[in-house]
């Protein structure tokens, strides 16, 4: 039973914690839609400790964990300037780059807190509008953005590893 939940901004400190939770989150959702080699290419590319040191050092962008009882991590969240393949790009338009909940915490809202947090912090910037890419068949992610005023808006091809998945680009104004 789950106590106290806690979300907060990442910091530099959380960069080997968030190539952890970033790894384990995408291998349980998307681990099994790939080769074995393609999926250990994309989360050293996407998931290392390394990388993440990188990313949050960057000004630009936001990071959040959500910690349930006393520090175990849930999830996370990130968030800044769009870099979507959206044509005719606004200058100002930010993006919501990943929101993932461990599988046992799903259902418990800490996905809905997490983005009221990156959606908050992206108005609070300025950015506006604001874009999603999801993969078009993860349904329930779909649901939870169409809940939040996200409607489809785009379509473009993501790289993992060899493969291209088929993804919606969701936008809000
Ligand atoms: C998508 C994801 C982040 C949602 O996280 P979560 O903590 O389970 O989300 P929430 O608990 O806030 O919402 C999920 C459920 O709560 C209920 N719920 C939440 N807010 C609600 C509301 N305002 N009204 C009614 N029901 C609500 C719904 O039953 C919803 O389930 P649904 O999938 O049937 O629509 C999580 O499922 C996840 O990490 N999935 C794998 C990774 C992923 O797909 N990430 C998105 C990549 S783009």
């Amino acid at each position: 039973m789950t106590r106290t939940i806690t979300i907060r901004r990442a910091t530099i400190a959380d960069a080997f914690r968030l190539g952890e939770i970033g790894g384990t989150t995408f291998t349980e959702t998307f681990g099994h839609l790939y080769p074995p080699e393609d999926l250990a290419a994309f989360l050293r590319s996407a998931h290392s400790p390394e990388v993440w040191h990188r990313r949050l050092q960057e000004s630009h962008i936001a990071v959040w964990l959500v910690e349930v009882d006393d520090g175990v991590c849930a999830g996370y969240a990130s968030a800044g300037p769009c870099k979507l393949p959206v044509p005719d790009l606004e200058s100002n338009a930010g993006e919501l780059f990943q929101l993932y909940v461990r599988g046992p915490f799903h259902g418990r809202r800490l996905g809905s807190r997490l983005l009221t947090a990156a959606l908050a912090w992206l108005e609070s910037r300025g950015f506006d509008p604001l874009y999603i890419g999801v993969w078009s068949r993860n349904e329930s992610a779909q649901r939870l953005y169409a809940r939040f005023g996200f409607t489809r808006y785009a379509e473009y091809e993501f790289p993992v590893g060899t493969q291209r998945d088929h993804e919606y680009i969701l936008r809000r104004a």
